[in-house]
């Protein structure tokens, strides 16, 4: 699979799933706006069948090669950022692993038993980052067990192996140029922003600024019953030039840490 197939492969399931994001896009590119990715990121459990060492093999295939590891101690998670060397214009990829033995007892039997429900070579599939819930129909009561310690783990309980998330480059952007001007952008046009920490996170003095839209509800069929819950989001970053003058390209950890967030459960529509 070449890097431009996985990417729009990618990019169909999300928008085929999450209509919202298309709807995101469509507000830039009328404006005249070409967008472009400063990420995709993923989500995974630290079990050896498909943690980062197993989603990263894809991305290793078209050229990406490690560049950042991070921890976030709360949310129980570690990830890793990976880029193609020399093209500052491909998009980063993001990808986080949940540290399940951090975890009661009870929520590792549940994703156990949830892992354990196809057979290991499932996992060997090389195109298992596109592979979404491979699991069968989950639990409403489960997914919200799951929820009590870790909203990450409910959302990937549910929708398996796919993007979290796509971000937006600000720096790609022509008018809408600041963070300010695409998140006013987004509340005109009726998006509901992320507002943990702030709806900005980050400063120019840390080189990155993120914002993202809570994740848009979708109907998911569970086996108790169809259930209304938060599937991906969008997220916008504009990134500054270091001392050097190069662009930063790495993350925050205590910006994403609040990004996560996009995808809790929420009542408000
Ligand atoms: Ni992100």
């Amino acid at each position: 699979m070449t890097r431009e197939h996985l990417f729009s492969q990618l990019w169909e399931q999300y928008t085929k799933q999450n209509p919202s994001a298309l709807d995101v896009y469509n507000s830039f590119t009328t404006l005249g706006e070409t967008v472009l990715n400063d990420h995709i990121a993923f989500r995974t459990f630290n079990d050896p069948r498909m943690d980062i060492k197993v989603l990263e093999k894809p991305f290793l295939k078209v050229g990406y090669i490690e560049k950042g590891s991070y921890v976030f101690e709360t949310k129980k998670l570690i990830a890793k950022h990976y880029e193609i060397p020399n093209m500052p214009n491909e998009p980063k990829v993001f990808i986080s692993q949940l540290v399940l033995e951090d975890f009661s007892k009870d929520f590792q039997n549940l994703i156990a038993e949830r892992i354990n429900s196809v057979e290991n070579e499932v996992y060997k599939a090389s195109d298992l980052i596109l592979k979404g819930n491979i699991w069968g129909a989950p639990s409403f009561k489960i997914y919200n067990r799951l929820r009590e310690e870790s909203e990450y783990a409910a959302w990937l309980y549910v929708y398996g192996f796919r993007a979290n998330h796509f971000t937006v480059s600000i720096n790609s952007l022509k008018t809408l140029n600041t963070i300010e001007k695409v998140n006013q952008h987004l509340k005109d046009k009726g998006f509901k922003l992320n507002d943990s920490g702030g709806e900005i996170k980050g400063t120019p003095q840390e080189l990155l600024q993120q914002s993202s839209i809570m994740a848009e509800k979708i109907e998911v069929r569970f086996s108790d019953g169809i259930h209304s819950i938060p599937a991906c989001y969008y997220e916008f970053a504009i990134r500054y030039p270091d001392a050097s003058g190069q662009l930063y390209n790495g993350f925050i950890a205590k910006s994403a840490d609040k990004i996560f967030e996009s995808t809790n459960f929420y009542d408000k529509k």
